[in-house]
């Protein structure tokens, strides 16, 4: 269900239909899809062409999803837990050719989580990112943090009912979508 934007001028579909819903039916994503979402990431830009996205795929009732869910701010915790797949977005703190700090691993796993957001939309789903959670906590339970660490948090999966969120969230899910004007940040 896309949710009603106002554009003020013409854009692509699946830019369109994007938003960051906190309501998720815990049907489970097909894995075919799942490597339509990620393969979106694998062909997304970065430095060097250096990739230095890393994801850590939770499903619902999983080991990685419980450590994952786990590491959540507990705001998220009252939502994401219906979400059937929950990633730990990563990045390779040095690059591999010269063990040099990598200053665009930020940026470019970013940009990964970017695409394979708008595939997942192609795909029918939903992604909800979440900078709300324990870095060092995720780092810890999966044995991260010298080479590689964590950095978000997304939801993913097909949209649910708004009624199975708590009352004062169900609001937020309605709310219509607002931005900053174009002449706002065009400086
Ligand atoms: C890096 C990042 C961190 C975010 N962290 C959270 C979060 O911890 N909890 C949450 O409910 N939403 C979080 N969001 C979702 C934003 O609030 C949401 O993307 C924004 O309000 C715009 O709404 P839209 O994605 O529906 O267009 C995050 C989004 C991004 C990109």
């Amino acid at each position: 269900m896309a949710k009603k934007t106002k554009f003020d001028f013409p854009i692509n579909k699946l830019s369109e239909n994007r938003w960051s819903p906190r309501a998720f039916t815990n049907k489970a994503v097909e894995k075919e899809k799942l490597n339509s979402v990620f393969e979106a990431a694998r062909w997304s830009a970065s430095a060097f062409n250096a990739q230095p996205w890393r994801f850590l795929v939770g499903y619902q009732g999983d080991d990685n999803y419980r450590k994952i869910f786990d590491s959540l701010a507990e705001f998220n915790q009252l939502w994401a837990g219906k979400a059937p797949v929950l990633i730990l977005n990563c990045y390779q703190i040095y690059f591999s050719h010269n063990k040099k700090p990598n200053q665009t691993a930020q940026y470019d796993l970013g940009q990964a989580v970017a695409h394979y957001s708008l595939e997942a939309v192609n795909q029918g789903l939903y992604t909800h990112q979440m900078s709300g959670f324990d870095v060092d906590k995720a780092n810890e339970s999966f044995g991260l943090g010298k080479e590689i660490t964590a950095f978000s948090v997304t939801a993913l999966g097909y949209l649910g009912d708004i009624k199975s969120l708590p009352e004062d969230m169900q609001k937020m899910e309605n709310t219509e979508r607002i931005r900053m004007t174009q002449a706002e940040f065009l400086l």
